[in-house]
């Protein structure tokens, strides 16, 4: 998958839920739950053991597009492409990471929070970036403010984003789509609540209309 069609699959949705998931056996019901709930583009974060074999689960549910989140060095990279990931998301945009992505075939998204690191991610070509961690950074008046000097650039904005604020953020004219954890709530997940998680999705796709 390149960066375009990301973006098309990311402006469809709206909303990509970040999971932190460690037992396998829920990669499947979670991911398809998300899935018939109308969030197809899933952020896995690698913060648990299994976090790449959660990635090759979820891989496989039909229309999911499965990207891992956290990256933070090439091993993680080169990991995420084999256990099936279509993009990369890092909370960060260190010089020495945005090079080596570019010698991997799937689309990175680097975090930033500040103008000089929007700046130096799109000096190396990067347009589509994550805002992190939104909301502590200053939520929507500092991507507003982004708007006028980096009219070239897009925002994923995660961190702090809930049903409450995403709507605002959303509309805003350099956000494609927001991240958050709120679609799969722990207590949720741990129950196997899949219909609970499949309503929070239809929920969630109704924010940015
Ligand atoms: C993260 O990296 O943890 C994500 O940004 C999710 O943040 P949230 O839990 O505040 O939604």
């Amino acid at each position: 998958m390149d960066i375009n069609t990301l973006k098309d699959a990311v402006a469809r949705v709206r909303v990509i839920p970040v999971l932190v998931l460690d037992d396998i056996s829920l990669a499947r019901p979670l991911a398809e739950a998300l899935v018939r709930g109308g969030l197809n583009v899933l952020e896995i974060t690698l913060r648990t053991p299994n976090a790449l074999r959660i990635m090759s689960e979820m891989a496989k549910v039909e229309g999911a597009i499965v990207g891992s989140g956290t990256v933070r060095g090439f091993d993680h990279m080169q990991q995420s492409v084999d256990a099936g990931c279509q993009f990369m998301v890092s909370p960060g945009a260190p010089r020495e990471l945005l090079a080596s992505a570019q010698n991997i075939d799937i689309p990175l998204l680097p975090g930033v929070s500040s103008p000089t690191e929007a700046m130096g991610a799109a000096e190396m070509g990067y347009s589509f970036l994550k805002f992190f961690p939104a909301q502590a950074m200053g939520g929507t008046a500092v991507l507003k403010s982004f708007a006028s000097p980096f009219p070239d650039l897009v925002f994923c904005p995660t961190g702090g984003v809930s049903p409450a604020n995403a709507p605002n953020y959303l509309g805003l004219c350099n956000v494609i789509c927001v991240g958050g954890s709120w679609v799969t709530p722990t207590e949720l997940v741990e129950k196997k609540d899949f219909a609970a998680i499949e309503g929070l999705a239809r929920q969630a796709t109704l924010l940015g209309r």
